[in-house]
């Protein structure tokens, strides 16, 4: 039965939006009701039973067994370079985080068209897997939606008109570029040096030129507290505690910010390498137009000290963060059905499928 209030609430506003957009992310699941914002925002971690196969955590709690759980529980990371890797995980997920984003919105219908964000490089396969796991978890309608394209509407960027537009999504599996035009990704490039690439970057780090073992999570944290692309106005140290591999016993030690710029460095020039060939691949005429909107950049990486200056110096057009880095792709996945102009542009080039009934 429909709610009343929802029915009274059409009648005086209009019809209220029952899409979700979902930026299912390799770190961050973002769950957004269109004319509602993020109602959902979680670490993409499942904490399992490894004998019974039984879900213990979802999101933020399952995160914090990661490294600490006992023998017994494992904390899975369901997507990795930002695909579905364990669909029967992935699919317990989004029915959870569905069935939250319903109780968190009292007049949203049990079945939502779903909009889901998947990256560009994702194969037929993959989109259909993700299609799938939201149809099974009580979606009316799915889609997928290419990320950068998701985050370029999520930024209120002109996606359908025909100048060109750029964004860079760096998350934690993977950092892609796109040139849009017409409602179209024109070229696109992706790369795995990412926000987990970094930390994994870190974590080799201390262990060859310190000796020290740390996990991803301390990794991570370092990264965000004291990680930079380019040199600080003022350098900084910050403690890292970890296991001495000589003694095997925990230490804490110093590391500059100078250090963790030498550590991060590699990744670092992947991304830059890679918006340098997303440009050299797109028409002159689109670059023309960058040249005056320049790009923009989204993605919990896209926050790391002087990226976007970084990102400027090698490709010499101007690069601005985003207002809300992290929220974009949900926002956008969220739009996407709302514009009906986009939808109908987005659709008739096949980046948003419904589901085969
Ligand atoms: N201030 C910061 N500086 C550097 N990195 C950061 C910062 N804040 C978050 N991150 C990193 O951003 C990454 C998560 O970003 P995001 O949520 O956009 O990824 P995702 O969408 O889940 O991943 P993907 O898009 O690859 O599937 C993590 O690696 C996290 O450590
Ligand atoms: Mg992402």
């Amino acid at each position: 039965m429909r709610n009343p209030f929802s029915t009274m609430l059409n009648l005086v506003l209009g019809p209220i939006s029952h899409d979700i957009g979902i930026d299912l992310g390799t770190a961050n699941t973002l769950v957004s009701i269109r004319g509602r914002g993020i109602v959902i925002d979680e670490p993409t971690v499942v904490a399992i039973d490894k004998n019974s196969y039984k879900t213990l955590a979802i999101g933020e709690e399952a995160k914090k067994m990661v490294g600490r759980t006992p023998a017994s529980v494992v904390a899975v990371r369901p997507l990795r370079d930002g695909v579905i890797s364990d669909a029967e995980t992935t699919k317990r997920m989004l029915q959870y985080f569905i069935r939250q984003a319903h109780t968190r919105s009292w007049y949203m219908r049990p079945r939502p068209r779903v909009v889901i964000g998947i990256p560009s490089a994702a194969t037929e396969v993959e989109k259909r897997a993700v299609r799938q796991a939201a149809y099974e978890s009580g979606a009316r309608e799915a889609f997928t939606i290419e990320e950068p394209l998701a985050a370029a509407i999520g930024c209120n960027l002109p996606v359908t008109e025909a100048g060109g537009t750029m964004c860079v999504d760096i998350g934690g599996g993977t950092a892609e570029a796109a040139i849009i035009s017409l409602g179209e990704m024109v070229v696109s490039s992706s790369t795995n040096a990412a926000g987990d690439a970094m930390d994994e970057a870190i974590i080799a780090y201390l262990r060859e030129q310190h000796g020290l073992i740390v996990g991803v999570r301390s990794a991570e944290t370092l990264k965000i507290n004291a990680g930079s692309a380019i040199p600080l106005p003022e350098e900084f140290t910050e403690e890292v505690r970890g296991r001495e591999i000589a003694s095997g016993l925990p230490r804490s030690i110093p590391i500059s910010t100078n250090e963790l710029r030498v550590a991060l460095s590699p990744v670092v020039t992947d991304i830059v390498s890679m918006v340098q060939t997303t440009l050299q691949q797109a028409p002159p005429q689109l670059i023309a137009d960058l040249m005056i909107q320049g790009i923009a950049l989204v993605g919990g990486g896209a926050q790391l000290r002087g990226l976007d200056q970084r990102l400027s110096a090698g490709t010499k057009f101007d690069v601005f963060v985003a207002q809300e880095p992290l929220r974009a792709v949900a926002q956008g996945c969220a739009m996407a059905l709302a514009e009906a102009d986009t939808l109908k542009l987005i659709s008739s080039r096949d980046s948003l499928r419904k589901l085969p009934e």
